[in-house]
């Protein structure tokens, strides 16, 4: 489909795009949703075959943002940026273009803010709020440690859903991506006594993280075959289709990528194997909830370290909700979030 095809036939509220010609790049801020309140959500950048795809990823990880928020029922919208490249920039045009995001963004007036996400890290963030005020991530700093707090907190909650308890010692955990999440993960994980297998696109990242913690590296190719208890994908999304279901050896799912499922189906594919997926949108919130709740709303780290910490006792009741009626708890976890959406805002 055309870009203009997609922006029509796509259920989210709208779509800004802009193309930058010195860097000929698109940038596409997609927003979903505002039922709850103004949209929030991260901006990725990287090359794209072609700007289609970017936009597409726009929308589908602005739609993902929209049930993060109602999944966990925090007051706000659904909304990503993705800022399709055509080839990779040097560091001079890559900062022009983020502050040139940073000012279309700032032109929104507070109806998008932004904060990191693959490809563009915290210090990313900051070459954008050099043009705008909407861009979240200085004091919070870098989401992935909050995002590994929750995944952990999903660990647990899958672990009394599988094995009767959320005592991860001795579960092994396998973690696809030793990157921005998956460093703070394997120190929780290897905190909480699990055991730990990584697997990296670079291998010298993945034997860097391992030799830290005793881990067992898995050659990138091997990660579905690899028997584990849990599989934490936290890497890039798509991870989880026809193909890969079918060579899982894991009793659970729960990483931190977004749309690690390649469509709606594939928690069927899981469910059908009897593996236990816990929904990415509820898993990875930890990030989501940090940076807005330390920058906008005006909690504190105490405030905020027990919302992450909920998201265990979230996944239990999607995971119950599920088993009760013998359906994912993808189909669970999307119903709780539409149960949100359908009340709507409420007074704070
Ligand atoms: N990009 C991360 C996510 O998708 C963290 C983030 C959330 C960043 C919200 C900014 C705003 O959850």
């Amino acid at each position: 489909m055309s870009i203009d095809e997609l922006i029509q036939n796509w259920d989210g509220e709208y779509v800004a795009a802009r193309y930058e010609r010195p860097a000929e790049a698109w940038i596409f801020i997609a927003v979903h949703s505002t039922r709850l309140g103004h949209a929030v959500g991260g901006t990725r950048m990287k090359v794209y075959d072609a700007p289609e795809e970017g936009l597409r990823d726009a929308q589908r990880l602005a739609e993902g943002m929209t049930y993060k928020w109602a999944g966990i029922d925090f007051g706000l919208g659904g909304g990503k940026a993705v800022i399709a490249l055509s080839r990779p920039l040097d560091e001079a045009e890559r900062d022009r273009l983020l502050e040139r995001h940073g000012a279309l963004i700032e032109s929104m007036g507070g109806a998008f803010s932004t904060g990191a996400d693959l490809g563009v890290g915290p210090e990313l963030v900051d070459v954008i709020r050099r043009n705008t005020r909407y861009a979240l991530g200085h004091s919070a700093g870098d989401p992935g440690p909050y995002t590994s707090l929750g995944v952990l907190s999903g660990c647990r909650a899958v672990a009394a859903e599988v094995f009767g308890s959320r005592d991860l010692a001795g579960r092994t955990v396998l973690i696809q991506g030793a990157g921005d999440v998956g460093v703070p993960l394997s120190r929780r994980l290897v905190e909480a006594g699990a055991q730990l297998k990584l697997a990296d696109i670079d291998p010298a990242r993945a034997w860097d993280l391992a030799a830290q913690y005793g881990a067992e590296v898995v050659a990138a190719e091997e990660v579905y075959d690899e028997p584990c208890d849990i599989f934490a994908p936290c890497a890039v999304g798509g991870v989880l289709n026809e193909q890969t279901i079918a060579r899982l050896s894991c009793r659970a799912v729960c990483g931190a990528a977004n749309n690690q499922l390649e469509s709606d189906a594939d928690a069927e594919r899981l469910h059908a194997r009897g593996i236990l997926y816990a929904p990415d949108f509820i898993a990875n919130a930890g990030g989501a909830i940090a940076l807005p709740g330390l920058e906008l709303m005006g909690m504190s780290e105490e405030e905020v370290i027990a919302s992450i910490e909920s998201i265990e006792g979230t996944l239990g009741e999607i995971f119950q909700e599920a088993r009760q009626n013998d359906e994912s708890p993808l189909s669970a976890a999307m119903r709780r979030a539409g149960r949100v959406l359908e009340r709507g805002p409420v007074a704070r």
